[in-house]
């Protein structure tokens, strides 16, 4: 099994792009956060100084990129994108480094893919400024020490338990965890989407739309441009209701927002494994998909809905879950239910 992260698929890059709040008043929901990241901001405008190194986590799709961006905007900086992957050598980050103008953000995403040369590499660079490479190899070989200009880390994970201990000690400014967002927050990005892309949307699409995208923002956004779609080829161009619940169905959306390989892993969590225990490893074999896919995507929303429990077993299928695929639980099951 490949070992690369979920890919954003091209269309939903440049959708993000556009539908991106351009300001933090823009920004719907994460409040404890935004209000947090305006202290750091103004502190550091006052300060003259950049802002202190942040990390971001939680499960893709909730707008850890858009709040770097956000930062940037607000100190009015240029922000450098890159990924732990995109990173394979200790020049790439030197060259990055040595690369940046005073002030500068470094954004790096899939930080917990970043190999432990370059941590070691980033630990010094974030506490004082200074690049510590080795040139040359053998007898030859030489240490150099360079200084950097001023600049943050602003980095993002789905995966903070991977990151190093060291490697999150270095955050300074603070690490934040996204949360999904609250049904009524999805409902005014949906709406605010809708204005944007300009297209039109009945009152009572909306919570429907909400309801099945999973609290995640980018999701509500990819519905709502299919739902769009739909409602041009088989209406006049107007999401109402009945289009849009056609449009869900279509891409087999449940009333729960569950998606095929939702569905995929709870079968087989409940039909081939009795319920579980069973580990990500036979689940990922048995319905022929990535375990990063399983693990970052589906799994945190399964969890989220009640639906999965980790144990230190394996996973295990709740009484709700059986419920929702219209399977009879088992009696220790079925008791919860009650
Ligand atoms: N689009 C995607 N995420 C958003 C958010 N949190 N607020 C407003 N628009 C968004």
């Amino acid at each position: 099994m490949s070992s690369t992260a979920p890919k954003k698929r091209e269309e939903d890059k440049s959708l993000d792009l556009a539908l991106r709040p351009n300001v933090f008043s823009e920004y719907i929901g994460q409040e404890t956060i935004k209000n947090n990241l305006k202290i750091l901001i103004e502190a550091a405008k006052r300060r003259k100084e950049p802002v202190e190194h942040v990390l971001f986590y939680g499960p893709a799709g909730l707008g850890k990129t858009t709040l770097a961006h956000l930062i940037a905007k607000e100190i009015n900086t240029q922000i450098r994108v890159t990924s732990g992957p995109a990173i394979e050598k200790v020049g790439d980050l030197a060259s990055i480094l040595t690369n940046l103008s005073p002030g500068d953000i470094l954004f790096i995403d899939e930080a917990h893919r970043l190999n432990k040369l370059i941590e070691e590499i980033l630990y010094p660079a974030m506490e004082n400024r200074s690049l510590d490479i080795i040139i040359g190899k053998g007898p030859s070989a030489r240490a150099i020490q360079l200084e950097l200009p001023p600049f943050s880390i602003i980095a993002a994970t789905t995966r903070i338990a991977l990151l190093s201990s060291p490697l999150r000690s270095r955050f300074s400014g603070g690490t934040f965890r996204l949360d999904f967002y609250k049904k009524e927050d999805i409902e005014k990005i949906i709406s605010r989407s809708a204005k944007i892309l300009g297209v039109l949307i009945e009152k009572d699409a909306v919570p429907l739309i909400a309801e099945r995208s999973r609290f995640t923002p980018r999701t509500a956004n990819r519905f709502l441009k299919r739902a769009r779609d739909y409602a041009e080829v088989h209406g006049k161009g107007i999401i109402t209701k009945d289009l849009a619940q056609k449009a869900l169905e279509l891409m087999e959306i449940d009333d729960k927002g569950l998606d095929s390989l939702d569905r995929k892993v709870l079968d087989t969590v409940i039909n081939k494994f009795n319920g579980g225990p069973v580990g990500l490893t036979t689940i990922a074999a048995s319905v022929r998909e990535e375990e990063d896919t399983i693990e970052e995507i589906s799994e945190p929303y399964l969890m989220q809905l009640g639906f999965l429990e980790r144990t230190p077993r394996g996973r295990c299928a709740t009484a709700r879950a059986y419920e929702h695929l219209g399977v009879k639980p088992p009696k220790t099951e079925q008791q919860k239910l009650i």
